[in-house]
């Protein structure tokens, strides 16, 4: 539907701009050889029919999309650490392309499914040949175990409907705090990884210089 395609069309530009912005991060800490705090990131405009469902589950109605769905457009950062989490946050908030304007913190205050991650609602500035059109996203800040957890919790969410038999609630639930603790203990022993890691990317570029 063309009126679809005119009002995802800045949402999808601010996607891409933002994908390559924020992997940017990851390759300048990359080149400082320092540790990155940034793993991967993803990003995607939120499917129609998701759109709809989501309007009509919180009454929002469609021409007030734009003011108050603040995530058709959304970025997920993932971190090794809880603390890197943080940092990433705080190169968030200094950075002068866009506007930070909400912190949801679901790290010191997890959802009662479980779930844990730092969510930033962001104003993005995109360039279109009608000018400049400010849009709202969402950008999720969270370590590996976080997004494992969120990730299969999502699948059997979308399976039950949110309805899910008590055995699996409870297995999500040891496995929520399982992530939890794989993060505690990752952190105990992060200078050690990041030794490590240091080691192996001076190893890589010696062969690299060897070779060349
Ligand atoms: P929405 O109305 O969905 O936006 O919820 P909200 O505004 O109360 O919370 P927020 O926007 O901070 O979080 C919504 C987003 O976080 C969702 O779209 C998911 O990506 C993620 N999320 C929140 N809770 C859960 C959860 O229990 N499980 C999973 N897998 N993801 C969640
Ligand atoms: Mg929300």
């Amino acid at each position: 539907m063309k009126h679809w395609d005119q009002f995802l069309t800045p949402y999808k530009q601010a996607v891409e701009e933002l994908k390559i912005k924020l992997k940017g991060m990851r390759s300048q800490f990359k080149l400082d050889s320092s540790h990155s705090p940034i793993e991967f990131v993803t990003g995607r405009v939120k499917p129609i029919a998701s759109i709809l469902d989501k309007a009509n589950q919180k009454g929002i109605p469609l021409d007030k999309l734009e003011e108050e769905m603040q995530d058709i457009a959304g970025l997920r950062m993932m971190c090794q650490f809880v603390d890197d989490i943080h940092g990433v946050v705080d190169l968030l908030r200094n950075r002068n392309d866009l506007e930070v304007l909400e912190e949801r913190d679901y790290i010191s205050h997890k959802k009662s499914s479980g779930y844990r991650s730092y969510h930033v609602v962001i104003r993005y500035p995109v360039q279109t040949i009608n000018g400049e059109k400010k849009i709202l996203a969402e950008i999720q800040i969270r370590t590996l175990a976080m997004n494992f957890w969120a990730t299969v919790e999502h699948s059997l969410n979308y399976k039950y409907k949110g309805d899910f038999p008590s055995d699996i609630k409870k297995r999500l639930e040891f496995a929520a705090e399982a992530a939890f603790r794989l993060d505690e203990e990752m952190s105990l022993i992060r200078g050690e990884i990041q030794d490590a890691q240091a080691f192996f990317t001076r190893k890589k570029e010696q062969k690299q210089e060897g070779k060349n």
